[in-house]
């Protein structure tokens, strides 16, 4: 049982919602013209426009990058009002996941952050990340980064009391898949290929509206932060591994303190103690409602927000009327 940390006020929680709203809301001004970079930069702006309205002394520890390569929201930066006073929050964020796919007006691109005491997250460099996860009700350590894609499938099938072939695995659409994907066809899995966003693609394993029973595949580490977190709260398992393609990203783990570089981490290991996940759906997608404009200027989002402790999971419907 996670207790609860009173540094994560309550108030904090429905705070969070506002801050993915804002930043959903101005990415959505960009939904399908083609222009990643300006949907990116809207939803930074807004979030951290509103993340300094909070009363916090809020460090960002997964951002949009490194100082030198983010002008807002970098790893490092200090968000809130309340510096020095406030108490001491570490965030995790990805304004807009899933930057083509609102170029692209395509499904399920989210404004997303994690929020968690001081030291609860894992400051994950931007690596990838070979990743696992199953939805809640399973044995622990069902799924194994060590095992094979046909000993995972069996275990959870059988579990689940279906045979193999009968499982519906999420996988992000890229060559580096490839084996991947055919030894799940070979098992005979259904295969959900998405062309981005595996925060939506890892939570989708826990709804059984989406049908996704596991996720597997390489993504970014930031984004297994922040899928680990919003699995903290809701229930689910999910297993991590970084992974180095060169000496310079060997170099960025160990400036951020990794020195175990074939580490595989737990849920909890991601995200320690007490969390808050807060998402709010961009375009239409599995998890949430995308941004709807409305006639006469009103503007409606869909939001969820969850925190560990209480394992209290709120879906948030709101009208922003024009003013
Ligand atoms: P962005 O929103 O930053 O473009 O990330 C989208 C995404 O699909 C993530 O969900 C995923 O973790 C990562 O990109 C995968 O990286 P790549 O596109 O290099 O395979």
């Amino acid at each position: 049982m996670t207790q609860p940390s009173e540094v994560l006020d309550r108030l904090l929680v429905l705070e969070m919602v506002r801050v993915t709203e804002a930043a959903a809301m101005s990415a959505s001004n960009l939904i399908g013209r083609g222009d990643e970079k300006a949907a990116d930069a809207a939803a930074v702006e807004a979030m951290r426009a509103a993340l300094n309205e909070l009363k916090m002394d809020g460090t960002v520890v997964i951002g949009e990058g490194e100082r030198d390569e983010a002008p807002m929201l970098y790893i490092g930066e200090k968000v809130g009002a309340a510096q020095g006073t406030g108490p001491k929050i570490d965030i995790a964020l990805d304004p807009l996941e899933g930057t083509t796919i609102t170029a692209k007006a395509g499904a399920n691109a989210l404004a997303v952050l994690a929020v968690a005491e001081e030291g609860n997250l894992l400051n994950a460099p931007d690596v990838y990340m070979d990743k696992i996860a199953v939805g809640p009700g399973y044995s622990p350590d069902i799924i194994d980064l060590d095992k094979s894609v046909e000993e995972n499938v069996a275990a959870v099938a059988k579990e689940k009391g279906v045979k193999p072939g009968d499982l519906i695995v999420c996988v992000l659409d890229r060559p580096r898949h490839e084996k991947i994907i055919s030894e799940l066809r070979d098992i005979g899995c259904g295969i959900m290929l998405i062309p981005d966003g595996d925060v939506a693609g890892v939570i989708a394993t826990t709804d059984p509206d989406t049908t996704v029973d596991m996720y597997m595949g390489s993504g970014g580490a930031p984004e297994g932060v922040l899928a680990a977190a919003a699995l903290r709260c809701v229930g689910g398992q999910f297993k991590g591994r970084l992974l180095f393609r060169n000496d310079d990203e060997r170099g960025r783990a160990h400036k951020w303190g990794i020195e175990d570089l074939d580490k595989i981490y737990d849920l909890k290991e991601l995200a320690k103690g007490d969390c808050i996940f807060a998402a709010t759906g961009v375009t239409h997608g599995s998890l949430l409602s995308g941004v709807k404009k409305l006639r006469g200027g009103t503007v409606t989002t869909e939001s969820v927000v969850m925190r560990a402790s209480s394992g209290t999971v709120r879906w948030v419907k709101s009208e922003h009327r024009p003013k």
